[in-house]
């Protein structure tokens, strides 16, 4: 009974929402309208109407840029995408290609580069004044097979390394706010040297080989070690922290640490865990960006969860806006729609700031009110 009550109420508050949203964006307005969080039988006033993300934080001048992985549905057939290529525009001020950059996306032969794909992502943000996030040069994930089941002799691995990044990187030379040079090169327990075409091939020196000669072709951007699991100060971060201390030592191009914040809603790393971690980064003299963000929830998600989830957004993202050396919050993906964590944690879900239906839930209005400074 109190169920059936409680879906009416949603559904009446997500109708409500839904056509609001749609009235503004129809204006081309740079308002969204909030979801209502506890609606009465009685309301029937419309939801608060709050700036978009990306313009409360350009109008309070905030360092931070917030942006938005952008994914399958970019510039698609989806019926969706419409809505989803406006939303995106209207909240985020950039964004990071979630596959188009890899090495399988863009290299399928050797002597094929298809660009297409990413280069209108690039175009997207130049439009509509976005940074953008280059995402990823040397990965062991998402290699073609032509690379994995070659045959490859030490220096011919070190060529294709070489090769593959000083193209890319002069492909999009001058128009990247960064490049995650380096992805996910720890394994979590124990934690050592993740194995893997590179890795294997060319032992931990892949990692300076990748940074150095993604620096000689574009000395102008800035230069990420990016990982999931170092959010807080732990093994696998303790790990990353040696190894980028080492390397800024012995003067490698590595300019900072990408904290990819792939959370599990309800059971994050501890916030001041995380803030004592920044801080160790940032006194190495690296810029700290958080990369990847998404907070999984069980689904059907209920609605404490979502609470606890809006919650979690809102304690991570301050320890960005704490700390000067964080300038950039990416999610990873922004509706509910398209996430790649269905897929790989079947039953959990819904870790973004917008519904399927692109309406804002209990997480955006989190995020848009501590970047108001409420
Ligand atoms: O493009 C093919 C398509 O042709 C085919 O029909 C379809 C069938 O499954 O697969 C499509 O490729 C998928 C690709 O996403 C594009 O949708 C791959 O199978 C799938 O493995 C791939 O997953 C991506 C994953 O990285 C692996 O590259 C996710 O979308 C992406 O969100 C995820 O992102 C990673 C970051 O790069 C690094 N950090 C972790 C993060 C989450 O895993």
């Amino acid at each position: 009974m109190s169920r059936s009550v409680h879906l009416t109420r949603g559904t009446l508050a997500s109708a409500l929402v839904g056509a609001l949203t749609t009235a503004l964006l129809a204006c081309g307005g740079e308002t969204v309208a909030t979801s209502p969080l506890k609606p009465t039988p009685t309301d029937t006033t419309p939801a608060p109407v709050v700036l978009a993300l990306r313009k409360v934080a350009e109008n309070r001048a905030l360092r931070v840029r917030i942006g938005t992985a952008a994914g399958a549905l970019f510039n698609s057939t989806d019926a969706a995408s419409t809505q989803y290529m406006t939303v995106m525009a209207r909240e985020f001020n950039a964004l990071t290609p979630e596959n188009e950059m890899k090495f399988s996306s863009l290299r399928p032969s050797r002597s094929e580069f298809r660009y297409a794909r990413a280069d209108s992502m690039v175009a997207f943000a130049a439009q509509n004044n976005m940074f953008v996030r280059g995402h990823t040069l040397a990965w062991y994930s998402q290699l073609p097979s032509w690379i994995t089941s070659g045959t490859w002799t030490t220096t011919d691995a070190r060529a294709l390394l070489d090769e593959h990044i000083t193209a890319v990187v002069n492909h999009y030379k001058g128009k990247l706010a960064a490049w995650d040079v380096v992805n996910e090169a720890f394994t979590d327990s124990p934690v050592t040297l993740r194995g893997g075409f590179w890795a294997d091939k060319l032992g931990r020196g892949y990692i300076e080989q990748a940074f150095r000669t993604a620096f000689a072709a574009d000395p102008s951007t800035p230069l990420y070690y990016n990982d999931y699991n170092i959010e807080g100060i732990n093994a696998k971060s303790d790990s990353v922290y040696a190894m980028l201390s080492d390397l800024k030592a012995r003067g490698v191009p590595v300019h900072g640490v990408g904290m990819q914040m792939h959370l599990i809603g309800g059971a994050i790393p501890d916030i001041a865990s995380i803030s004592a971690n920044f801080a160790r980064f940032s006194a190495l003299g690296l810029k700290i960006q958080i990369t990847e963000m998404d907070v999984r929830v069980p689904t059907p998600a209920t609605s404490n969860m979502l609470a606890t989830q809006a919650q979690n957004y809102r304690d991570v993202i301050s320890v960005c806006l704490q700390n000067t050396a964080c300038d950039m919050v990416v999610v990873w993906g922004f509706t509910d729609r398209s996430s790649w964590i269905p897929s790989v944690f079947p039953g959990q879900g819904d870790a973004l700031l917008f519904d399927r239906n692109f309406s804002p839930k209990l997480a955006y209005t989190a995020v848009n009110d501590l970047l108001s400074g409420k």
